[in-house]
């Protein structure tokens, strides 16, 4: 069971990739091999729409590290994405994996299929259920699987760190690593 989580903040050790951390913590002591994937701060370019992915499997034209990250996306069984609230919407670095290995995906025979799929954000304040829906809104039509927590992904956190402070969200990351592990090993079980 591979689960890859990838930090669309570019605060390497922010909110975001704390929340991150703490699912994938859970998922390993449980046996999962897990994976953090630092996009964001790192230069990338939005998709171009010229094709090159629907001829080239599994490739995008441009010569970035989304190249790097697709394959990674192609082996999880759970990919988490997260990304810190930016005036009520994502960053632009999860929104080039969302549009570039959402299409590289699609022309390399649908790729993510029943890959489970969770966003998580952090916010100071506002905005991140739109930042949620617009991951979900990748995951779903993917034909990926979502699983829930006991309230949204998110944390209420602005300087580093205070996600921890966050009882809530800590319990929100909590439970939504015990859910992908039940997903995983129902899935694991079921293909025996
Ligand atoms: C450019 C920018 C825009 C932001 N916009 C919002 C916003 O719309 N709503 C909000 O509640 N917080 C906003 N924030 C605060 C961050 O979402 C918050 O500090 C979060 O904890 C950062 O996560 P990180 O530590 O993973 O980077 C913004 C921060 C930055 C730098």
């Amino acid at each position: 069971m591979k689960i890859l989580a990838v930090n669309g903040s570019p605060r390497e050790l922010g909110n975001t990739a704390q929340m991150l951390i703490s699912v994938l913590d859970f998922c390993k002591e449980r046996g999962a091999d897990v994976e953090f994937f630092q996009a964001g701060g790192r230069a990338v370019q939005g998709c171009l729409a010229c094709g090159f992915c629907t001829k080239k499997k599994g490739k995008c034209v441009t010569k970035d590290w989304i190249n790097e990250l697709y394959p990674k996306m192609k082996s999880a069984d759970a990919i988490l994405l997260g990304s810190p609230t930016y005036f009520a919407d994502l960053t632009p670095e999860i929104k080039a994996v969302i549009d570039r290995c959402g299409y590289i995906s699609r022309a390399d025979g649908n790729s993510l299929s029943r890959k489970i799929g969770a966003g998580v954000c952090a916010v100071r304040r506002a905005g991140s259920i739109h930042v949620l829906d617009s991951i979900q809104h990748f995951f779903l039509i993917n034909d990926m699987i979502v699983p829930g927590s006991t309230y949204w992904n998110m944390s209420v956190a602005r300087d580093i760190g205070e996600f921890s402070l966050d009882d809530e969200g800590v319990s929100t990351m909590q439970r939504l690593a015990e859910n992908i592990m039940w997903l995983l090993e129902m899935k694991s079980t079921n293909a025996k």
